[in-house]
């Protein structure tokens, strides 16, 4: 009963999982060097006004539970590690707030999109290290991000789950589970633009060309 909010989450963005991890296809064989530092510069300029946006969202005293998250200056280690060179957050493109970032208003909202963000360190489990042997990256350099909390991602984990649990009062359940699947939805678009123009326009694609 106490994580039906957990398993709301899960359920009901599955799908939206399902189509992001397709999209990036990080597990193939034939991932290149050049395609995954794209990718966390991609990641990188959402992440990190996200990150902004959801701690101005945050009550004060999840202020240190949300800090301790942040995941912005992982991308800037691994981008350093693999370009040779400082990598401030301007350095990328930057997801707007009004257009390409989940609106968040309540403590529903953020922790229903925070959800999507402390749910990847799961995934990166796998991820982190087939990538790494693949594009044969010295152990510590460039995994920072798909690396997550390393050994204790299982118990940052179980950490969110109490606190979303705790935080998120049960009547907007709904709250959080729209703003999940908004944040799936707005990281694709931002992640892999030209799978969302085939979804949504395929015509005006073609046209396009
Ligand atoms: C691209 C390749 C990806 C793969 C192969 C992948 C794989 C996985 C796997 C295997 C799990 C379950 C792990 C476990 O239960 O211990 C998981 C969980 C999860 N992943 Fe991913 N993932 C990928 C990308 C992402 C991305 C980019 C995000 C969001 C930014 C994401 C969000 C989540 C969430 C929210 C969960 C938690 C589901 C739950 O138990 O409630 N994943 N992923």
């Amino acid at each position: 009963m106490q994580h039906e909010l957990l398993s709301r989450l899960k359920n009901e963005t599955a799908a939206c999982h399902a189509r992001l991890e397709n999209a990036l296809d990080l597990m193939r064989d034939d991932l290149q060097r050049d395609e995954y530092i794209a990718l966390l510069e991609r990641f990188y300029g959402y992440v990190a006004p996200w990150e902004d946006a959801a701690a101005a969202c945050m009550p004060a005293s999840l202020a240190g539970f949300f800090d301790e998250r942040r995941k912005a200056p992982l991308f800037a280690a691994d981008l350093a590690a693999l370009t040779g060179e400082r990598r401030p957050v301007g350095s990328v493109p930057q997801a707007d707030m009004r257009y390409d970032l989940p609106r968040l208003h309540n403590i529903g909202d953020v922790f229903g999109s925070m959800y999507v963000m402390e749910g990847s360190t799961l995934g990166g489990r796998f991820i982190a290290p087939h990538v790494a042997g693949r594009l044969d990256l010295a152990p510590g350099l460039g995994m920072a991000y798909f690396d997550g909390y390393g050994p204790r991602t299982g118990s940052m984990w179980n950490a969110f789950r109490e606190t979303a649990a705790a935080s998120v009062p049960e009547i907007p359940y709904d709250d959080a589970v729209k703003p999940a699947i908004a944040t799936f939805e707005s990281l694709q678009s931002w992640l892999c633009p030209e799978a969302a123009d085939i979804e949504s326009a395929p015509s005006a694609r073609g046209a396009a060309s």
